[in-house]
């Protein structure tokens, strides 16, 4: 097995992308018209991660100076746990650094203990809880993390 290797997302990506989109959000999972409307903006930094030469992983970050929001982040079930999230998340950081966001924000559920626990471990921290924000009892918390 190659090592994972990190590539800016392409249009040609969004079926690989939408496969593991469904497997990890089925009941919310994005459509492939947002996929492509996000890499359509300008403001925003895809990336994909390639392990022997498919696509496993994804994020996006929208930067808007200030402030950088992360869109999503998933990785294909069978590569959890190998570190692939958190190098996807250190380029979508150095995306909003070089975009001179000085604070990045991103919203996760609240019961997603892996999300939150990759997050907290790349110095986000929680400022806002949104009760019933995905649906009754779904809560969303609201993380930030400042300065590069
Ligand atoms: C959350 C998710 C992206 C993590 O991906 P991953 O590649 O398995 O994570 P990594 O291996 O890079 O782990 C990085 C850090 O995240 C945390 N983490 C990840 N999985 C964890 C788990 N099962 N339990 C506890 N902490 C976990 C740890 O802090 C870990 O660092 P460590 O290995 O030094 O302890 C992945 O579980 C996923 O795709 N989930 C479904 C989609 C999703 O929920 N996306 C986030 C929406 S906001």
């Amino acid at each position: 097995m190659s090592a994972p290797a990190v590539r800016r997302m392409r249009w040609w990506d969004i079926p690989a992308v939408m496969t593991i989109e469904e497997s990890v959000f089925p009941s919310t999972a994005w459509t492939p018209a947002q996929f492509w409307s996000e890499l359509a903006q300008d403001d925003r930094a895809y990336f994909v991660t390639e392990v022997d030469g498919r696509v496993v992983a994804y994020g996006g970050v929208m930067v808007r100076p200030p402030t950088a929001d992360i869109q999503t982040i998933a990785v294909e079930p069978e590569h959890h746990g190998r570190g692939i999230a958190r190098d996807l998340l250190a380029r979508l950081l150095t995306a909003a650094e070089t975009g001179r966001c000085t604070e990045v924000l991103l919203e996760v559920r609240a019961d997603n203990a892996q999300a939150i626990a990759l997050y907290d471990a790349a110095g986000f921290t929680v400022i806002a809880r949104r009760s019933a924000y995905y649906g009754p009892g779904e809560d969303a918390l609201i993380m930030r993390r400042r300065g590069s």
